[in-house]
């Protein structure tokens, strides 16, 4: 009995040992199979009681038992410390923890300040009812001058120095207003966004309120106010008794927009081959407030000490252009046209985006719009 007692005894404290030092509940699970699975020696030694010497058995067995609780519960003891290490030890592993707040995105960029401009243009218009349309960059010459009453051969062809399209380079099927194939000189880059005046009018009956938004190009060298590639808006309102009143108020609506809500316009006489009257839009100086001085009393470098700004072309839609559309509207007579030159009314304006963010942001060389150097961009983020 002593030899079995021992053995017990023996096996319990080893037991022990190996818990207190087991590694991980891998190593917990071994220990358990070990020292009370099915084949362990103490099970078979208290499977084995009924074989002792009577006086034994309950000795030994009362040790056995004793010994298989206070295992057991060893165990159970060293997993739940095993289990709370290892969940700390993994949450300080893990690199995702999904109950973190997220992390706010980085900037990967933002709009540039000629499209910013655009939009708020745009936005301005939408706001007092006009639509926003664009159209193509490759245009044919008659729409681009002839419609608009520069007839071949005009000088005022000449102010807009164009970059024609090699005819050989056009899809088969172009054919010019005559309905010929183009000659080397009736497909260019639109000069300006003008145009779509005649375009939209062919597509739609009045009223019209559009502006248009998009790129033209010039044969202009380039400097700190000219680029052969820049960016216009086009305006057309036609509805009936649109006089110049109403491009007046919408014009100086626009400035106070863009430019702030106490700035003043004032319109001057200019030529445009396409509107009659012409005229051409200032803006009380947003910098000297109008005065053409500054606060130290010299001369506003902005307005030239003028107080004044120009800011757009604008005028009346010529009756000519009207005639345009109308001609093509087909047969029918004088009544049922839908742009009568001799009934229809309509204003129509013009502006450069880089001009208008110049103006607004202070910018003094419009090539920095294009170059792309992201100190001057980052600024308008
Ligand atoms: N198309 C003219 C240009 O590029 C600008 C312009 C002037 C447009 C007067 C207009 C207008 O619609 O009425 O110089």
């Amino acid at each position: 009995m002593a030899d079995a007692r021992a053995r017990v005894e023996e096996l319990r404290s080893e037991g022990a040992a190996a818990i207190a030092a087991a590694p991980d509940a891998a190593a917990i699970e071994e220990l358990r199979v070990r020292y009370l699975g099915r084949k362990s020696e103490l099970t078979q030694i208290l499977r084995g009681i009924g074989e002792l010497p009577p006086e034994e058995r309950g000795p030994v067995g009362l040790a056995a038992n004793a010994a298989r609780e206070g295992l057991e519960e060893l165990l159970g003891r060293r997993r739940a410390e095993l289990e709370g290490g290892e969940l700390e030890h993994r949450l300080a592993e893990d690199a995702i923890d999904a109950t973190l707040p997220g992390v706010a995105p980085v900037a990967v960029g933002h709009l540039h300040l000629l499209k910013q401009t655009r939009r708020e243009i745009e936005d301005i218009f939408v706001g007092l009812g006009y639509r926003v349309m664009e159209g193509p960059e490759i245009e044919h010459d008659y729409y681009n001058f002839t419609a608009l009453n520069h007839p071949p051969g005009h000088p005022a062809r000449l102010t807009q120095d164009s970059f024609y399209v090699d005819p050989a380079t056009l899809p088969p099927g172009v054919v010019n207003e005559h309905g010929l194939p183009p000659g080397p000189k009736d497909v260019l880059y639109r000069t300006h966004t003008s145009p779509m005046q005649v375009r939209s009018m062919e597509a739609q009956d009045p009223p019209i309120f559009i502006v248009v938004p998009g790129t033209a190009y010039r044969r202009d060298t380039i400097d700190a106010t000219h680029s052969p590639m820049f960016h216009q808006v086009e305006g057309l309102a036609v509805a009936d008794g649109i006089s110049l009143a109403d491009l007046a108020g919408t014009l100086e609506e626009f400035a106070r927009g863009i430019f702030g809500p106490g700035r003043q316009t004032r319109l001057k006489p200019d030529f445009f081959p396409f509107t009659e009257p012409s005229v051409q839009v200032d803006v009380s100086c947003f910098v000297c407030g109008g005065s053409g001085a500054l606060a130290d009393g010299s001369r506003d470098p902005l307005c030239k000490g003028t107080g004044w700004i120009e800011i757009l072309g604008a005028g009346m839609v010529d009756p000519n252009v009207f005639g345009f559309v109308a001609q093509r509207d087909g047969e029918g007579d004088a009544a049922e046209l839908r742009y009568d030159p001799e009934r229809t009314q309509g204003f129509a304006f013009g502006m450069g985006i880089e001009r208008i963010a110049m103006l607004k942001h202070g910018i003094p060389d419009l090539r920095i719009f294009f170059e792309n150097d992201v100190r001057f961009l980052e600024q308008f983020a």
